[in-house]
């Protein structure tokens, strides 16, 4: 049975570093016989330039009707000064929310070979395995009203909104404890209920949620205290589970514990499987068409895909072998480079993953 996977380049680097995924998922159909069909379109400020909007409805439906959709990147200072609606960034925000896409798993796995490459000493990073599971189609990302206004006085206010329903919480909250059942059992839920009510209302959720799963241990951590100890001891943590905007902000302090956020994957889920897999690193304008960025981010994304949207285990886990197998022979693309190894460009990157793929 062909599986149709919808591929959207995006804009920066991200057309470079989903050709090497591409080509990644190309050996693991040849070699483990997936039956991958793809099929290229536009998203972000690709699609404002050819359509006028970050993201067509011909374009929606397609991603829709496939068996999973693999992105790279959106925005540039190209589109920057556009208006808020027509942003690249709302392309990807449309994306998610039109497709129920609520669950963003963001692992931040510590390859032993990059402890050096971390900002912080080896011992408090070597080892470490950290699940960020962020709601990704609520909070005040989505929440209504929003805007800016003008105040009786003249004067302009911004405003947005913060909240969550109960069937939200609880939706993403039975991810994370699933997930901690096939992993460490730790779930730490992330909040700031001194202050927020909506959030008061999620760590109630995440309370009585912990009942139907006995053998995870839940604990409660404030966002200011999350960032700290994210840096301070981040192998406490087995998944963490937090809202929008929180889980954007704290997964990226994670992905920069592992060395590089180059090297970060991730899913996004809705109730049936269906998913967009993504690098968590941005469209990088700045080395964008060098040929410079690290493609494994975007590769170990296409693995994800593989996982929990084909149910392709042993093909998805050959890719991370892979991977690991380049790191170990010394390849390393510059934001991971250091003195003795070998530095190598997207294209040399994704190369030696599709060889290290078919050797095994
Ligand atoms: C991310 C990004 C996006 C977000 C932007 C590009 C809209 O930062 O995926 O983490 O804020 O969710
Ligand atoms: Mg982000």
């Amino acid at each position: 049975m062909t599986k149709k996977i919808v591929i959207l380049p995006g804009d920066g680097i991200g057309p470079e570093i989903v050709a090497e995924a591409v080509k990644v998922l190309e050996a693991a159909d040849n070699k483990f016989k997936l039956g991958l069909k793809f099929e290229e379109d536009l998203i972000g400020g690709a699609a404002i330039d050819q359509h006028g909007v970050p993201l067509a409805n011909s374009t929606l439906e397609k991603c829709k009707a496939a068996d999973a959709v693999l992105m790279g990147s959106v925005g540039g200072p190209k589109w920057d000064k556009l208006d808020a609606g027509i942003r690249p960034e709302k392309g990807l925000l449309k994306i998610r929310y039109e497709m129920g896409l609520f669950a963003n798993l963001r692992p931040a796995i510590l390859y032993p070979q990059l402890a050096d490459a971390s900002s912080l000493k080896p011992e408090i990073v070597a080892g470490l395995d950290i699940l960020i599971v962020r709601e990704l189609t609520g909070g005040i990302y989505f929440g209504e009203p929003r805007g800016i206004r003008l105040l009786e006085n003249g004067e302009r206010q911004g405003y947005n909104t913060y909240v969550y329903a109960e069937h939200e919480i609880e939706r993403i909250g039975r991810i994370a404890f699933e997930m901690a059942r096939k992993r460490g059992k730790k779930v730490c839920s992330v909040d700031k209920s001194n202050v927020l009510e909506v959030t008061v209302l999620w760590r109630e959720i995440m309370q009585s949620l912990a009942k139907d799963y006995p053998d995870v241990e839940l604990s409660h951590m404030y966002v200011d205290n999350a960032a700290m100890q994210l840096v301070r001891a981040p192998k406490q943590f087995d998944v963490i589970v937090t809202g929008n905007m929180f889980g954007d902000i704290l997964s990226d302090t994670a992905a920069m514990l592992t060395g590089s956020i180059g090297m970060l994957p991730s899913a996004s889920l809705s109730k049936d499987g269906c998913g967009l897999y993504e690098p968590v690193h941005g469209s990088a304008p700045d080395i964008a068409g060098q040929g410079i960025a690290n493609p494994l981010a975007t590769i170990l994304s296409a693995s994800m895909m593989l996982r929990y949207s084909l149910n392709e285990t042993e093909a998805a886990h050959a890719i991370e072998v892979a991977v690991g197998k380049v790191l170990d022979k010394g390849l390393r693309s510059a934001d991971i480079y250091s003195d003795g190894s070998t530095k190598v460009s997207t294209a040399e990157m994704g190369a030696a993953v599709v060889e290290a793929l078919e050797a095994l």
